[in-house]
């Protein structure tokens, strides 16, 4: 059976205990930590920087840190993020220059390189640039916030990348982020989604773990029972 990923989202986290939260849904199932770094200009939030990667590291967080950068220009800033403790980096196309370049410099720092599309970014980005992709993630809302409304014309999105990834014949990994709650996330499971994010409908709730074992349960079509 296909293992799925899922990355709880910390903006919608505790920001006041970030490690005990990020460690409370690393407990409850988590398996990749998505940190979303906002810069107040390419989209119209202000989040976290590289310090909170190394914070979390110094604190005990040992699982991979998937860093997804929603800040324009990118480069400048992708060493500090490599040294501070990220496993992988992903960018948005539409905030590099160079694309093919900013990719490199990820890779030379250590990391895996991901691209991120916004729900109307062209999948052409992609054409050259397959072999160096740990990642591609699929925006299913427009980046900046969290609890927004999934965009149901994404799915179509998700499964027309699921197509280009299989006929590469690379091993990238297809992760969505935005709105996901159990009421779609099948759907997106069934799109071709490797990795589902996942912030508000996980942080803030009361049992982190039966959430998780819930979305596994609708990521494997199993019913969900809370008496297991
Ligand atoms: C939005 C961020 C997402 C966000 C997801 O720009 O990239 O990672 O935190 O939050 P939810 O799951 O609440 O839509
Ligand atoms: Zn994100």
């Amino acid at each position: 059976m296909k293992k799925y990923l899922i990355a709880p989202s910390i903006l919608s986290a505790d920001f006041a205990r970030l490690g005990k939260d990020i460690s409370k849904a690393l407990a409850a199932g988590g398996d990749v930590v998505h940190f979303d770094v906002m810069d107040n200009h390419y989209v119209p939030n202000l989040t976290m920087g590289s310090m909170v990667v190394k914070a979390l590291r110094d604190y005990g967080i040992t699982a991979p840190i998937d860093v997804h950068l929603m800040i324009k220009p990118v480069e400048r800033i992708v060493p500090d993020f490599a040294q501070a403790g990220a496993s992988y980096i992903s960018f948005h196309p539409e905030a590099s220059e160079h694309i093919d370049r900013t990719l490199q410099l990820i890779i030379e720092n250590g990391c895996g390189a991901g691209l991120v599309l916004n729900p109307a970014t062209p999948l052409h980005v992609l054409d050259y640039v397959m072999h160096k992709l740990n990642t591609i993630l699929v925006m299913s809302v427009n980046p900046g916030f969290s609890k927004q409304l999934f965009i149901p014309s994404t799915l179509h999105k998700i499964r027309q990348v699921r197509y280009l990834i299989d006929k590469s014949g690379y091993d990238v990994c297809l992760a969505v982020d935005g709105g996901i709650t159990m009421n779609n996330i099948s759907e997106i499971a069934a799109a071709g989604a490797d990795m589902i994010v996942v912030g508000s409908t996980l942080f803030g709730q009361m049992d982190y773990k039966k959430i998780i074992d819930n979305m596994r349960c609708k990521l494997e079509k199993r019913e969900y029972s809370s008496f297991r």
